[in-house]
């Protein structure tokens, strides 16, 4: 069965640079039938582009992370909007704020995700949102501007969670719920109406237990989902199969 899909990956890290092409094209044989592969500036969503135009189950997001927001050049964003209008982009992402590595200057990050959030909207495709310690910055824009979209590696609380499904949003959940610490996001896990949450890896990086220490790839979802079913009381499949819906709603897709 294919149920897996991956709306959140990044297959043009160089932690692929090895095996790229022999891993991405086993994917389906492991019940991958769709993955989302996300940019972090310019140059990589030409990657992100190029991948999908490589692998029909591989998706675009482009756009502008926070950690590269300092990095971005002043005419970004014509540039951005064409990669935008390329059929296989599906999403502006990742975009957002992070507020824990402050990577570029809180002012710039808020200036450059909001920029592409007024930019999803005129091309009304979702936004993929990263927010790490900006919790209530993210949550004012959003409430603004009400784009579509999915807070990926959701880290609020299950509060913060209602108020972003409020929105009309989804919520990413990943290898996080697996950790030992995983106390929120296992909360969050639990009360996500089964319409709006999606699932993800974040590969190269946020390897499910147990097997921390290895790069990930798509086919550890699984070990994400029995996890997500276990607090649900219901079957990994069950989560597999909602994911790859709602996933399929929110990117417009029928994979
Ligand atoms: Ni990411």
């Amino acid at each position: 069965m294919r149920n897996i899909f991956d709306s959140h990956a990044h297959y043009d890290s160089e932690a692929f640079n090895d095996d790229r092409k022999e891993l991405v094209s086993a994917l389906p044989e492991q019940g991958v039938c769709g993955v989302i592969n996300c940019a972090s500036d310019i140059a990589s969503s030409l990657t992100s582009l190029e991948l999908a135009d490589e692998f029909d189950f591989v998706y675009a997001a482009c756009g502008v992370h926070p950690h590269e927001a300092a990095e971005c050049k002043k005419g970004y964003l014509p540039v951005l909007k064409k990669l935008c209008n390329e059929e296989k982009c599906v999403a502006v992402g990742e975009i957002g704020l992070d507020y824990h590595y402050d990577f570029s200057p809180r002012d710039i990050q808020l200036q450059i995700f909001e920029q592409q959030i007024v930019l999803a909207k005129e091309l009304d495709l979702p936004i993929i949102v990263h927010d790490r310690e900006a919790h209530e910055d993210t949550l004012t824009l959003l409430k603004r501007y009400k784009p579509k979209g999915v807070v990926h590696c959701f880290s609020g609380s299950a509060e913060m969670a209602a108020e972003i499904v409020k929105l009309g949003m989804y919520i990413g959940l990943g290898g996080a719920v697996t950790f030992k610490n995983a106390r929120k996001p296992l909360e969050v896990a639990a009360c996500v109406p089964a319409d709006r949450l999606v699932i993800e890896t974040d590969c190269p990086y946020m390897t499910p237990v147990p097997f921390r220490g290895q790069r990930c790839d798509s086919s550890f979802i699984p070990y994400t989902a029995r996890v997500i079913a276990g607090v649900r009381g219901v079957s990994e499949d069950e989560i597999l199969d909602l994911t790859r819906k709602n996933a399929n709603t929110l990117f417009g897709l029928e994979l």
